[in-house]
């Protein structure tokens, strides 16, 4: 039988390109919010410094952990070559998105009233539990990666935790962002810093449902069966599927 020629269906591309176009307009909303409306993230102190901190706190937690996670849990998706190498970069990528987690939560501890001050909100409560899970996963990721010559079977078995894990951190930080922005926006309004209906409110808002967007398109792309389209020169093309569940 001749070679069968494989080419990924128009649906694996269309939920690429549209994880690619919210991770896009999420970026652009927290960069214009941050830098643009920056009387928001003005600290009691008045410092510079303190006010540099104030503003990566969001763009490292939105950029560099939410979307570059999302941007890792694609790489099976899309990127060619073999299975060593998706997994190299999968955890490369996961690496910075963690590095950037923990130097955004580090940015909140620079506050002049220290750490034991802070820690009252759910905020930051979900975003400890977030980090830590992160951080677990990414560890058993790296010592798995490193341990080639392990018993197989015993690798697949962990997969589908692995999967549900990296899913269910992914999902929370989402989540612990939407309270983040929540919390601050409110916080503002209630102050009279920022109007009820402005656009601030409005990009802060569009923001929140962008990442709404984006996690349910990124989680969506990781569990939908992984399809190829055999096109087998003399018969009609044939479509199969394997659960993205395979190691
Ligand atoms: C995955 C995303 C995020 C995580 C994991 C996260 C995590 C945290 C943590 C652990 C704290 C507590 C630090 C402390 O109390 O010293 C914190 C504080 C804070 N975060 Fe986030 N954050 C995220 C996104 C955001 C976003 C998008 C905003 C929007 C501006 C934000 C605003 C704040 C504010 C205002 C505080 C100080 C008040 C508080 O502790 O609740 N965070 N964050």
């Amino acid at each position: 039988m001749a070679a069968a020629n494989l080419s990924k269906p128009k649906t694996t591309f269309s939920l690429l390109f549209l994880a690619r176009l919210s991770a896009t307009l999420v970026a652009i909303l927290v960069l214009t919010w941050a830098l643009y409306f920056t009387a928001s993230f003005l600290p009691h102190t008045l410092s510079h410094q303190d006010l540099i901190y104030s503003v990566l706190h969001p763009l490292l937690m939105v950029i560099g952990f939410i979307i570059i996670s999302g941007e890792a849990i694609l790489v099976h998706r899309w990127l060619p070559g073999s299975r060593q190498r998706k997994k190299w970069v999968h955890l490369w990528l996961q690496g910075v998105a963690l590095a950037c987690g923990i130097f955004g939560i580090w940015t909140k501890f620079q506050g002049s009233e220290g750490v034991v001050a802070n820690f009252y909100s759910l905020h930051s409560w979900m975003g400890i539990l977030c980090v830590s899970l992160f951080g677990a996963q990414w560890l058993m990721g790296f010592i798995s990666f490193w341990h080639k010559g392990e018993v197989r079977i015993s690798r697949v078995r962990v997969l589908p935790w692995h999967v549900f894990l990296g899913l269910y951190t992914y999902g929370l930080a989402v989540i612990t962002a939407e309270t983040g922005l929540l919390e601050k926006l409110t916080f503002l309004q209630s102050n009279g810093v920022v109007l009820k209906r402005c656009s601030e409110a409005m990009i802060v808002n569009g923001l929140g449902l962008w990442l709404a967007m984006l996690c349910g398109v990124v989680i969506l792309t990781a569990v939908s069966p992984k399809q190829y389209y055999h096109s087998i020169p003399t018969t009609k093309g044939v479509y199969s599927d394997s659960k993205c569940f395979t190691s």
